[in-house]
């Protein structure tokens, strides 16, 4: 078995982040949403893994290389555009081979496994099995609808009026008869070939299509606030290692990681926490969950439930909750003598000051 994980989208729903990295590249807990994926695809046994890439293509490169890393073996697969699901499916044909394979959209993140499922498919060896998951409102998603034996029926994208409560979650398992369908069906109305499409051309031919319910933690890191929310749950999971330095004057929680060069001063941390290598955090209180990246500069200021990604360097700002704060971001609050505001922000960033 082989995977195929999808990281050419463009990330619009993570502007400004997305002007800058691939959306896939978002740390959390300190670590890229997509390594975070690699290693649930190792947990299953698999290791090569063919990556679709788009105009991120060199910088998702140059952060996981050849998949050693994460123990597995990477190829990337250059798509010029997002023509959609089943488009990735057709450009990754000679990679694939005649091959079963696991696809797995590279923004979702899974962080209870899923092992079982991937031993249900290799159990029964349906033509194509999905995974979905129960949400409350599935209309932003692939919708699937069941028969009594829980064969897939029927599937939708992103109806105005779901007929069940089962949304498609970005992982699926197919063996090579989805070649046949991805090659049978056309473009949709937004011009993409669709995996829903696809799948639906199966069933509409008789195929054994099944869905297998996941029912662990699954987040698709899209936006702002679903990134911080993934970070909650798995800074909940943090152990703790303190690598760095802490000194005398400072208090640390038990659920807190300090990173190897890290140097914690006259500082109070709110596990859960996690701290990059080489960051200095003086004067401040941190946490709780918040992940630091490394290299990063905190003077006399209180984050909270946050994400400070690499060289970031805040100081003197209070209450700082709820936030995303880019490399190599300045945060302050100046050496003015009057109190004012000066703001440097990148299209469609967002800032939220006190009166
Ligand atoms: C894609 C799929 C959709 C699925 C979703 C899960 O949508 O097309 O069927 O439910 O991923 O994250 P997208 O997020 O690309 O709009």
């Amino acid at each position: 078995m082989k995977a195929l994980v999808l990281s050419g989208g463009a990330g619009t729903r993570l502007r400004p982040f997305s002007y800058s990295m691939p959306k896939q590249l978002v740390p959390i807990a300190n670590k890229p949403v997509l390594a975070h994926v690699l290693q649930n695809i190792k947990n299953l046994g698999v290791r090569e893994i063919g990556v679709i890439v788009g105009d991120w293509a060199p910088e998702i490169a140059d952060v996981m290389g050849d998949g050693a890393q994460c123990g597995t073996r990477v190829t990337y697969i250059r798509q010029d555009h997002p023509r959609g699901l089943a488009h990735c499916v057709e450009i990754a044909r000679d990679f694939l081979g005649d091959d079963d394979f696991l696809m797995y959209l590279g923004d979702n993140m899974l962080p209870d496994g899923i092992t079982s499922i991937a031993e249900e498919f290799a159990a029964n060896r349906p033509t194509a099995q999905v995974v979905v998951h129960k949400v409350p409102d599935p209309r932003a998603f692939g919708v699937v609808e069941l028969d009594a034996d829980g064969k897939v029926e029927r599937l939708v994208e992103k109806p105005q009026q779901p007929r069940s409560d089962l949304a498609l979650i970005g992982v699926y398992f197919f063996t090579p008869a989805i070649h046949e369908a991805v090659a049978a069906i056309e473009p949709s109305a937004r011009g993409e070939l669709e995996i829903t499409d696809a799948i639906q051309w199966l069933v509409a031919n008789g195929a054994d299509v099944r869905a297998s319910e996941y029912d662990g933690y699954w987040k698709d890191t899209g936006n702002v606030d679903d990134v911080l929310e993934c970070n909650r749950h798995l800074l909940d999971r943090l152990g703790a290692h303190l690598a760095g330095d802490v000194d005398d004057a400072s208090e640390v929680d038990d659920q807190v990681v300090i990173g190897a060069g890290a140097r914690i001063v006259r500082s109070r941390i709110h596990g859960p926490v996690i701290v990059g290598e080489n960051t200095v955090v003086e004067d401040c209180e941190i946490g709780p969950y918040t992940s630091i990246g490394r290299d990063c500069v905190l003077r006399a200021s209180a984050v909270s439930d946050s994400i400070v990604l690499d060289r970031a360097q805040i100081s003197r700002v209070q209450g700082l909750r709820s936030s995303l704060i880019g490399r190599d971001a300045t945060v302050g609050t100046g050496d003015w003598t009057a109190p004012h505001h000066r703001l440097v922000v990148g299209d469609f960033t967002r800032v939220e000051v006190a009166a």
